[in-house]
């Protein structure tokens, strides 16, 4: 099974699943001190929206992207909003907005299902203007190294299904930012409560330089 197909599957049960990583993300997002008042914002990889509509009721305009169909009917249905734009594509693909055009970009437990980081990044950057941020946070990679990755059980099975990952160091998030043109500005491993190896990575990144500096 592909990745998603795997969140085609997992949609109807994702928000409702016991799931400490996507909650902690949750609460980690709305505390991560985001420009968002007056901000134009993209979201690669929305899921069912539940950071969109957050985002969505701070910001001017977002623009949530995701490829699974089943992911993204539920975060139409959850977030209605002028403001907010769906649309349904491969984030590894060219991203659906201007050069230069977003304040802020935002990807949560997304990087995980991503083999090539550097495509992804790329478009980060490319839509970011000079004073942009990326902000980033994913599932740890000290968790992916005691065998934890994102997982479901179908609705009418008994067997746990895992949905394909890659693993990625913390030096290979950075380096694969700065290879284009993205540099750290802050790091954070957040656990959740009783965790004894931190659960999430986050990471705010800007543009290198500004063209117009
Ligand atoms: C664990 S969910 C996270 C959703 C949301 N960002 C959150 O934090 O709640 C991962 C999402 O990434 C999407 N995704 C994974 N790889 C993708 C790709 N290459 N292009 C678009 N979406 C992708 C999946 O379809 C899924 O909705």
């Amino acid at each position: 099974m592909g990745v998603k197909e795997a969140y085609d599957r997992w949609a109807r049960l994702y928000d409702d699943n016991d799931n400490r990583t996507r909650d902690l993300n949750r609460q980690c997002l709305r505390q991560a001190g985001l420009p968002l008042t007056g901000g134009r914002v993209f979201e690669a990889g929305c899921g069912t929206g539940l950071n969109t509509e957050y985002l969505a009721g701070h910001a001017d305009h977002v623009v949530a992207m995701d490829f699974s169909e089943g992911m993204l009917e539920r975060a139409r249905r959850r977030v209605e909003s002028s403001s907010v734009r769906f649309e349904s594509g491969d984030i590894t693909q060219a991203w659906p907005v201007e050069d230069a055009s977003c304040d802020l970009v935002v990807i949560t437990l997304v990087l995980e299902h991503i083999d090539n980081l550097g495509r992804v990044l790329a478009q980060a950057r490319r839509v970011l203007n000079g004073n942009g941020l990326l902000y980033v946070a994913e599932l740890h990679p000290y968790r992916q190294l005691i065998g934890k990755q994102a997982r479901f059980t179908p609705e009418g099975s008994e067997r746990e299904e895992l949905v394909p990952t890659w693993r990625h160091s913390i030096s290979e998030y950075v380096s694969s930012a700065m290879g284009v043109g993205l540099v750290l500005r802050g790091m954070a491993e957040p656990r959740a409560e009783g965790d004894e190896v931190p659960r999430l990575l986050q990471l705010w990144m800007s543009p290198s330089f500004k063209p117009d500096a």
